[in-house]
């Protein structure tokens, strides 16, 4: 190919419902676990890959150039997708996070989707979507799950060279009317990056078999909720995944501890609305922030109860979202 050829490639974000922690290869972000989760329409990221005679990759993330170490990690991703397309031109590369500033909720799962997208398209492959799955998983694990819309199973998958360790879409949960409440409960970074919380789990937790041993059987009952539309059983799986990988992650030596005391006061607020009958459940990922699931119908009602929790900043509601898809190629 010598003509520049730019494609953009948008996805969401995902938020696991049965969560991912451990690594069972780290260079190509294999899982310990399968896990499940459900694809949002709000947070994404919106990626152009353009190939060009440059003589290395640039990467531009929200306007600014980005640092040495995003970079990258995004030239050795690309590197695997010229591996593939067999070309050696650089490539200019810039995205955007349709998150809100400073909300701390910046994702690799919709990068590295978006990115897997618009750099194989870009380069001229053509790729099924288990591939694609497969491609994003080596930039972020989470980012398989990112390549389909709405509910999504990833599988841990057995092979070394990881090509079962992909996602399926999970089309009998398609048109449920579930949402995401974000409860944004800090701002900045998180206190430690997820892979290497995960090897300090994996390494000092006394707790991680427990985690592992559960997993096979949230998954099944998460499948289970799903299919059955029944929201209380999807949120009781949900609310234990989340428990049991930070109770996982707070064992190890020395700890990891993601919460403040706002992430706490926001548990407590979904419990409360529990309580007094409205169908509302948490998950907490690799951060002090706080998700709600609930009903279309509800959620409004339990954004402005969180937002009135003392600590918490903001709040965002995400619905159902498609899968990652090209929206530009010039
Ligand atoms: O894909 P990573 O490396 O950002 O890890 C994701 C870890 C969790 O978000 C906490 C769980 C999950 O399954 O998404």
């Amino acid at each position: 190919m010598s003509t520049p050829n730019a494609v953009t490639a948008v996805a969401g974000t995902n938020i696991a419902l049965v969560k991912y922690w451990g690594k069972r290869d780290v260079a190509l972000n294999l899982p310990a676990t399968g896990s499940l989760s459900l694809t949002l329409d709000r947070l994404g990221t919106r990626t152009t890959v353009a190939f060009d005679d440059g003589d290395r990759d640039r990467l531009v993330l929200d306007g600014a150039p980005a640092s040495d170490a995003a970079t990258t990690r995004v030239s050795a991703f690309l590197d695997r997708v010229r591996a593939r397309a067999e070309i050696a031109r650089r490539a200019l590369v810039t995205s955007e996070n349709t998150v809100p500033t400073a909300s701390g909720l910046a994702s690799s799962a919709s990068g590295f989707a978006a990115l897997a997208l618009a750099a194989t398209r870009a380069a001229g492959l053509a790729v099924s979507p288990p591939e694609l799955s497969a491609l994003a998983r080596v930039g972020s694990g989470s980012a398989a799950r990112s390549i389909f819309g709405g509910f999504v199973e990833m599988a841990r998958g057995a092979r070394a060279d990881g090509s079962d360790a992909v996602a399926r879409p999970m089309p009998e949960g398609d048109g449920w009317e579930v949402r995401l409440v974000v409860a944004i409960t800090a701002s900045g970074p998180k206190a430690i990056g997820s892979t290497a919380a995960m090897t300090h789990t994996m390494r000092t937790s006394p707790f991680y078999d427990a985690w592992l041993a559960a997993v096979p059987g949230d998954l099944a009952a998460a499948r289970d909720a799903i299919a059955a539309r029944h929201l209380p059983s999807l949120g009781a799986v949900a609310e234990r995944s989340a428990l049991r990988m930070h109770a996982a992650a707070l064992a190890s030596d020395p700890p990891i501890i993601y919460w403040n005391a706002a992430t706490l006061a926001a548990i407590d607020c979904v419990h409360t609305l529990r309580a007094r009958g409205t169908s509302v459940f948490f998950t907490i990922d690799a951060g002090p922030h706080v998700k709600a699931l609930c009903r279309a119908a509800d959620a409004d009602a339990i954004a402005a109860a969180l937002r009135a929790v003392p600590g918490v900043t903001e709040t965002l509601i995400a619905a159902p979202g498609p899968g990652a898809r090209v929206v530009e190629e010039r």
